[in-house]
């Protein structure tokens, strides 16, 4: 079959329409008349011409050449890319939800604000906090308004030499981006033997210019860090406050909690661990949870209960502000919340233990193919190196895609950095044990091949609407738009 590779645009036809509008039932206004001739645009918008089956066509096509999780396994490593239950959808779909209008009356969105609120109360009590915000709008967005509260604080005891966080170097990218961003210095210390913060630096490090310390945990490495108690003691000791990325909370939900290991800030990633969809960027949801002492300076408004009403407040002298428009991604929460809710407290904790099982199965099963620099018992992911492939001219890119001509989104690759040609493979909890065997063949059948025909591995994909692609020209000089 020929594809049709022409954009949509490249499809128009003059005077083909797609649509019917009801008859116009409003007195016609000549807008020129009060808001004079600049406002008229000189030429038509140049919008394609073409018929409603034309575009279901289009973009029913389109989608199709997508991957997904409702496709086939996504084994993404550090961005916990799991399966989204679609009643969480039905739910947010529901008109009295997805009707509300951000300005209305507080007085007639009680139903919002009490999800809000109930929201704010059932993470504070996964993470072990205080008061949860729900604005960020992704887990860096969080991760910038934790530094904020961070800043605040020191400012607030004018205790203004405090200006570095430091961030071990198995945290993730946006963990030293945001700590630069919102003005700090960063400090980078390395890891261990064992993947663990390297308790020596960290030790150096410390002294009365640091304002916090940034720590993902799991790690990058999908490693749980062992010293973590005596970390949150050392910091606190010197002064610092304790910021923990929870975006790796699918490990341990329900079964530990950044609270109760001495953090200060936390930010779960709602898009990732509580099953919330964010195709193409967004929207997200990253909220951030805190100690009893930072809740003065939780971003603007926070919702309260007063006596049987929610309501806004917004009368926080100490608040950092505001973070993002009116209270957050409202649907996201909504959906996070009706997995929440489907889940229950024991679900949460089958999800984690079930995530942590699935990365060790693969991480045991290939094991004797693959390097695995820090081969113990991981979390929900885990980092194998495709050094011993390499060195027979099959690379970790050259690996991630013969797995998509075999019909598997690829795990992440050459991330995190400490570790040569890394794969980094996450599994999440609602795969079954044939998907997990039917992906460790084929990581086998790949090792083996590289052993006896490396050269045949190179030339992948083959079954893909691209091949290869030059990558670093797609990031260094996108084309996203069409000109006529
Ligand atoms: C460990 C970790 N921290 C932070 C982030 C940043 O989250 P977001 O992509 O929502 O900004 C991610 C995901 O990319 C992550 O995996």
């Amino acid at each position: 079959m020929i594809r049709d590779e022409r954009l949509i645009f490249e499809k128009s036809v003059p005077g083909r329409i797609g649509f019917t509008l009801p008859a116009n039932d409003v007195p016609e206004v000549d807008l020129t008349e009060t808001f004079g001739e600049g406002v008229l645009r000189s030429s038509g918008p140049e919008i394609p011409e073409v018929s409603e089956v034309d575009v279901i066509r289009h973009y029913t096509n389109l989608s199709r050449r997508n991957y997904g999780v409702d496709s086939g396994f996504y084994p993404l490593g550090s961005c916990t890319m799991k399966y989204n239950p679609k009643i969480n959808e039905d739910i947010a779909s529901i008109d009295g939800f997805s009707q509300m209008h951000p300005l209305q009356n507080p007085m007639s969105a009680q139903g919002c604000l009490e999800i809000f609120y109930r929201m704010d109360k059932y993470l504070a009590e996964i993470l072990g906090m205080e008061r949860v915000t729900l604005q960020p709008a992704a887990g860096a967005q969080g991760e910038m308004t934790g530094l904020m509260i961070i800043k605040a604080y020191h400012m607030s005891r004018y205790d203004e030499k405090r200006v570095k966080i430091i961030v071990p170097d198995s945290s993730h990218g946006t963990n030293p981006a945001s700590a630069a961003l919102a003005g700090f210095e960063v400090v980078q210390i390395p890891s261990d033997e064992k993947g663990c913060v390297d308790m020596t630096a960290l030790e150096e490090i410390l002294d009365d210019t640091v304002a916090g310390l940034m720590l993902t945990n799991p790690n990058t490495l999908g490693l749980f860090e062992e010293n973590i108690l005596k970390i949150s003691e050392m910091v606190h000791k010197c002064g610092g406050l304790l910021y923990y990325d929870g975006a790796n909370m699918n490990a341990i939900m329900g079964i530990a909690r950044p609270g109760d290991m001495g953090f200060d800030i936390a930010h779960v990633n709602l898009h990732k661990t509580f099953s919330t969809p964010h195709g193409g960027g967004g929207p997200g949801s990253g909220p951030i949870g805190v100690v009893k002492e930072l809740v003065p300076f939780l971003p603007v408004p926070v919702i309260e209960k007063q006596d049987d009403y929610y309501v806004l407040d917004y009368d926080r002298p100490l608040s950092i502000g505001k973070v993002k428009s009116f209270y957050g991604n409202f649907s996201v929460v909504l959906k996070a919340f009706s997995y929440i809710m489907m889940m229950g407290p024991q679900g949460l904790k089958s999800a984690s233990q079930a995530a942590v099982l699935n990365a060790n199965y693969i991480r045991k099963k290939l094991e004797d193919l693959y390097d695995i620099p820090y081969n113990r018992i991981c979390m929900h992911e885990f980092v194998l190196s495709a050094d011993r492939q390499a060195q027979k001219g099959v690379t970790a890119l050259d690996i991630a895609k013969n797995l998509l001509d075999e019909g598997y989104h690829p795990p992440t690759v050459y991330f995190p950095l400490i570790v040569h040609e890394t794969m980094m493979i996450e599994p999440t909890e609602t795969e079954s044990p044939e998907t997990l065997d039917a992906f460790v063949e084929t990581m086998r059948r790949i090792a083996q091949l590289a052993e006896t025909d490396p050269e045949g591995l190179k030339h992948a994909p083959k079954n893909t609407y691209v091949t290869r692609l030059d990558e670093v020209k797609a990031a260094r000089n996108p084309v996203l738009r069409w000109r006529p």
